[in-house]
């Protein structure tokens, strides 16, 4: 049976920290009821006349492949998850197959939101397993911060979301590995967390500039108390499906990573599972929710402060924009 296995993950964070502080001074809000709801009381905003979507995906995959002892040419294919992508077309797949100087192998984009990354996986998982490719890079980042509205009111997403980018390198091996991915979305919850355009479903003249009288569609919109009271059950249904296809029970997990979405849902999905803290990684209250670049993100911290060694059972799960949602078990 052919497996495959991380060989090695990196992340990159934009250099600017954008304080809960900061944040009060522009709109509505304070570092107390951010703290309470979300957890979070830093993240980084990008420099958008130097950080790119690309660039970033490229200093994380560059830290990932130090750590495999692997580099660029290796890789033989592309899987990145994100959706902020640098244009609206083509993908940034492509666009980071440039940064990194290598010629013509295939770059698939993954536009499943906090789901990504677990989504970008899979597939890949799938494509190692087949035998079709060696060593597949896959990469979530996202640039959230020039999409936020940065008034009072956008404060509820303005508060969460923020920058980053993750990488992982996949390749085969004989032992697992990645036991399994689960993968699940409902699209009658699309636009409780959504960005409307530029949607192509409009009138032609809508969509021309000098038309857009609207702007706020081109913002995040999101339903806060719907998204997370999905996001609870899902989480639970997702970890729990991971735990039962491969007939362990929540003892097995030696650590979870749960998108960063909001501290307070990892809290009770950790309570209501009877986790211990040493059993769930959390670096929200440093990065904020970094979309798809958020699991990436907290594997690379984790596996650096060694809560991640060989033979640890890893369990990833998220849920988000979709709605969409998934786990993955992971044995390092
Ligand atoms: O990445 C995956 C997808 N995203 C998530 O999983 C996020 C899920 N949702 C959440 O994390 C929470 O819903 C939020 C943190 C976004 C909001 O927390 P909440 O407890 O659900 O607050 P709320 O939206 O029900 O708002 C409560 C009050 C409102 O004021 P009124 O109407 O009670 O006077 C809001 O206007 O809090 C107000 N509010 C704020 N106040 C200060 C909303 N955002 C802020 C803010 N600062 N940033």
């Amino acid at each position: 049976m052919r497996y495959s296995r991380i060989a090695g993950i990196g992340h990159h964070v934009p250099e600017t920290v954008i304080t809960n502080e900061y944040l009060s001074s522009i709109m509505e809000t304070n570092d107390e009821w951010i703290v309470e709801r979300t957890g979070i009381k830093e993240r980084r905003y990008v420099d958008p006349t130097k950080d790119t979507v690309a660039n970033m995906a490229a200093k994380a995959t560059r830290m990932a492949l130090q750590r495999a002892n692997l580099t660029e040419k290796d890789i033989d294919f592309i899987v990145f998850a994100t959706i902020t992508p640098d244009y609206f077309f083509p993908g940034s797949g492509v666009l980071l197959q440039r940064e990194l100087g290598l010629e013509s192998i295939g770059a698939l984009d993954i536009r499943n939101a906090c789901s990504g990354f677990i989504y970008a996986l899979s597939v890949a998982d799938q494509f190692i397993k087949t035998g079709m490719y060696k060593t597949i890079l896959v990469v979530g980042a996202e640039i959230q911060s020039t999409a936020i509205d940065m008034t009072t009111r956008g404060r509820n997403t303005a508060v969460i979301f923020a920058d980053g980018a993750g990488a992982a390198i996949l390749q085969p091996s004989d032992k697992p590995g990645i036991l399994s991915t689960h993968l699940h979305s409902d699209g009658r919850f699309a636009e409780e967390l959504y960005v409307r355009d530029p949607g192509s479903s409009r009138p032609r003249e809508e969509r021309q500039p000098e038309q857009i009288l609207d702007t706020t569609t081109y913002k995040v919109v999101m339903n806060g108390n719907q998204v997370f009271k999905h996001a609870v059950v899902r989480f639970m249904e997702v970890i729990n499906e991971a735990l039962a296809s491969n007939n362990m029970t929540r003892e097995n997990i030696d650590l979870l990573i749960p998108h960063q979405a909001n501290l307070r849902i990892s809290q009770y999905i950790q309570e209501k599972m009877g986790l211990s803290d040493a059993q769930v990684y959390n670096n929200i209250m440093r990065y904020g929710n970094t979309t798809a670049a958020s699991i990436p993100i907290a594997m690379s911290e984790a596996w650096a402060e060694g809560k991640i060694k060989e033979g640890t059972n890893l369990c990833l799960a998220a849920f988000g924009s979709g709605f969409t949602w998934a786990s993955a078990m992971i044995r390092w």
